[in-house]
């Protein structure tokens, strides 16, 4: 008989044997940006993450920050009269964002900047890219991806990351980087599929599609080994980081993308669908919520991801402070 128990005995035993740890610098947590003063708007989707204006915003990352969290991701939300068929007000020099990264950069020049580049919450039709007909069109929308990437990365981005899944995407953006010089890297939503877990997030930053659906750019998650080609063709197009989007119900993908391209950081995405399934059954007492997000987490990690974006990266900090100072 082989005793596995003995490893099992006591916390102090168990915590031995743990392959698997987790730490606030490896998450990104994402934040929903808005224009005005003063303003902080729950998202009824997803309860405790809220949309914030700029000012909001800078107070409202003091205790994350001194609890570990250093590195978030922005998303603008702006008012349906801004938005445009192009998604202008996604790339205009002066967006909500560029204002956003210089804002947090004046007040917390500490903080690793990551920010979202698609065309999606700023179109007046809600798609990624601008349309021909009822098609998204690839090539056209390029340019306007990397000209946002290039606000940002002007503005003091650390990071831009392109989630709208045109092919070339990368190649685009980093033409324009290094052209201009411009030390920003890019983290490329690589693996992402066209997913119902993304549910929630279109209710916060106000950005589902007016007609149709995301299947004919995001990835059909029936496909098994697409999403290690899209990784791949990001890499050589010149992706720093790549992603895997979702990331509990992708662990396959994410396992692989670790196996295969061990040299290159890994991002799981823990989506808003993932993260309102576990507030909505905690509120309704059918499971314990810090036990159920921890071992989530460390199942995506488990499964070879460097980093983590969740919107539990505040709540998993908070505590973790609270244990590492007893
Ligand atoms: C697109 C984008 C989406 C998410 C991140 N970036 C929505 C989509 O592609 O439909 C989803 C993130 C989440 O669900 O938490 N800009």
């Amino acid at each position: 008989m082989k005793r596995f128990r003995p490893y099992r005995t006591s916390e102090t035993v168990r915590n031995r044997y743990a392959d698997v740890t987790l730490s606030p610098d490896e998450f990104i947590y994402p934040y929903f940006i808005i224009e005005g003063n003063n303003r902080k708007e729950e998202i009824r989707s997803m309860p405790g993450v809220y949309r914030f204006t700029i000012d909001r915003l800078l107070q409202d990352l003091v205790l994350p920050v001194k609890h570990g969290v250093n590195k978030i991701l922005l998303f603008g939300v702006v008012d349906e009269e801004v938005k445009d068929e192009r998604g202008t007000a996604a790339y205009s020099p002066g967006s909500l964002i560029v204002r956003t990264i210089r804002a947090v950069k004046k007040e917390f020049p500490e903080i690793v900047i990551f920010t979202d580049v698609c065309l999606c919450e700023y179109t007046s039709h809600g798609h990624c890219g601008l349309l021909q007909g009822n098609e998204v069109e690839n090539d056209t929308t390029l340019p306007l991806l990397a000209e946002m990437a290039r606000q940002h990365a002007l503005a003091g981005a650390d990071f831009v990351a392109p989630s709208s899944m045109m092919d070339g995407q990368v190649e685009a953006i980093r033409t324009v980087l290094q052209k201009e010089e411009l030390p920003t890297r890019i983290l490329a939503y690589s693996a992402k599929y066209a997913s119902s877990f993304y549910g929630p997030f279109r209710d916060a930053a106000q950005s589902a599609p007016v007609f149709g659906d995301r299947k004919s750019y995001q990835m059909d998650y029936r496909t098994r080994d697409q999403g290690l080609g899209e990784i791949e063709a990001d890499i050589e197009e010149g992706a720093d980081w790549v992603m895997v989007k979702p990331a509990l119900a992708y662990l396959d993908i994410l396992q692989r993308a670790h196996t295969r391209f061990p040299e290159i950081p890994l991002v799981a995405y823990q989506v808003s669908g993932e993260y309102a399934m576990l507030k909505a059954a905690a509120q309704l007492g059918y499971l314990d919520e810090q036990n159920t997000f921890y071992e989530s987490l460390t199942a995506i990690k488990r499964s070879g991801a460097n980093y983590i974006i969740t919107y539990y990266a505040k709540e998993f900090a908070a505590q973790w402070k609270e244990n590492n100072q007893k």
